[in-house]
């Protein structure tokens, strides 16, 4: 029987509870299609980093090195110890020391739910450039204090980094409906954004069965509430891709539906699969919190390893439970516990 290694990564907060939950229809789809998850959990996290002074040990991305693939619930607690510490003692190295340049959010809308829009016939396949771009954490600031400050912050656009952000997103439009939207601002910046119109036009010409429609960042902002149906594989920079998917989360229902992929689509390496919500500190430790992004993770993780009937199985598992508001949980106006839901899933299986 295939195995893949999966190193669980469940976090903070509300991440152990939907890691937990999610495990039980993952193992449950992974049994019925003939493989299994070694799971190894890592407990970093901010505990860990009160306890021993770092989110993870000076090996942690070695141990991580030897997985398949990682799920991570989510990182945080902003109470006892600062954003900025638990992200990039954990989360960011993982991404950049694995190089997982693509960052990958589905957003459609589950059979039962209703969003915020009067429509529901969308599904649009975001994938965001998560390396560099507006990110880059190239800058600095001088006379600090004075007022003659001065706080400088520079995009970098890389040939490699833009070329391999659009192969992939071309990739997948041939996997889907064959339209790619490129998603620039290259009326107001002229460098950085003239370029990746460039690139997008390079690509276009070796994918000429590829659609491509492109648009600037606000237009496409606009469009995603007033014609999301017109939209299907979305690629952007690092900035634009983190403020789209956020609007893409709230148009399929809100943030316990938002799933993220973080690939290295030439592998060698685990990708990390997580929720795109963060460790609700409001909800924690109640059952509250909904494990369905984290589930719709372990399908994406499920395709990624190659197993692309259970992903499928698991996603219409999750969507015949949807329908029934007895099983959902309170964010979307149910009564359901966190592992009700997830047991739900399971048994649809
Ligand atoms: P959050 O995503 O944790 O919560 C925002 C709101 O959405 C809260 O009201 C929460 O109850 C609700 N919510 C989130 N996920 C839910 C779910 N699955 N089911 C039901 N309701 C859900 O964002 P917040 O409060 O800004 O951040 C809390 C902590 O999480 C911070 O430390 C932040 O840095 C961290 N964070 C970590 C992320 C990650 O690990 N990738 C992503 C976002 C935030
Ligand atoms: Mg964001």
């Amino acid at each position: 029987m295939d195995s893949y290694s999966i190193a669980l990564i469940p976090g903070d907060g509300i991440g152990t509870e939907v890691v937990e939950a999610a495990l039980v229809p993952l193992r449950a789809a992974a049994g019925k299609h003939g493989f299994q998850l070694d799971e190894t959990t890592y407990d970093w996290s901010c505990d860990t980093y009160l306890r021993t002074g770092a989110m993870m040990p000076d090996d942690g991305i070695d141990r991580l090195r030897a997985h398949d693939a990682i799920l991570l619930g989510a990182v945080g607690w902003p109470a006892r110890v600062p954003d900025s510490v638990s992200l990039h003692g954990l989360l960011l190295p993982i991404r950049k020391r694995f190089d997982l340049y693509v960052n990958m959010r589905p957003h459609r809308l589950l059979p039962g739910i209703t969003g915020p829009l009067r429509k529901s016939a969308f599904d649009i396949l975001c994938i965001r450039e998560n390396t560099e771009g507006e990110y880059s954490g190239a800058g600095g600031r001088v006379h600090i204090g004075t007022p003659n400050e001065v706080a400088v912050e520079t995009s970098i656009f890389t040939r490699t980094a833009v070329e391999r952000i659009l192969r992939f997103g071309f990739e997948q439009a041939r996997k889907r409906t064959g339209r790619l939207a490129s998603v620039t601002k290259s009326n107001a910046q002229k460098y950085s954004m003239v370029f990746w119109d460039e690139v997008t036009d390079q690509l276009a010409a070796e994918y000429t069965d590829v659609q491509v429609s492109r648009y600037h960042i606000d237009a496409i902002a606009a469009r995603m509430i007033t014609h999301p149906e017109t939209l299907d594989v979305v690629v952007a920079s690092n900035l634009f891709g983190d403020i789209l998917t956020d609007i893409g989360a709230a148009i399929q229902g809100g943030l316990g539906f938002a799933a993220s992929a973080n690939i290295n689509p030439a592998g060698g390496v685990p990708s990390m699969f997580e929720p795109v919500h963060g460790s609700a500190p409001d909800i924690a430790g109640k059952g509250l919190s909904n494990p369905i992004a984290t589930i719709w993770c372990g399908a994406q993780m499920f395709e990624h390893l190659g197993k692309a009937d259970a992903a499928a199985d698991l996603m219409r598992a999750v969507a015949s439970i949807t329908t029934d508001a007895a099983n959902l949980t309170p964010d979307c106006g149910g009564g359901a516990k966190t592992m009700d839901v997830a047991k739900k899933v399971a048994d649809a299986l």
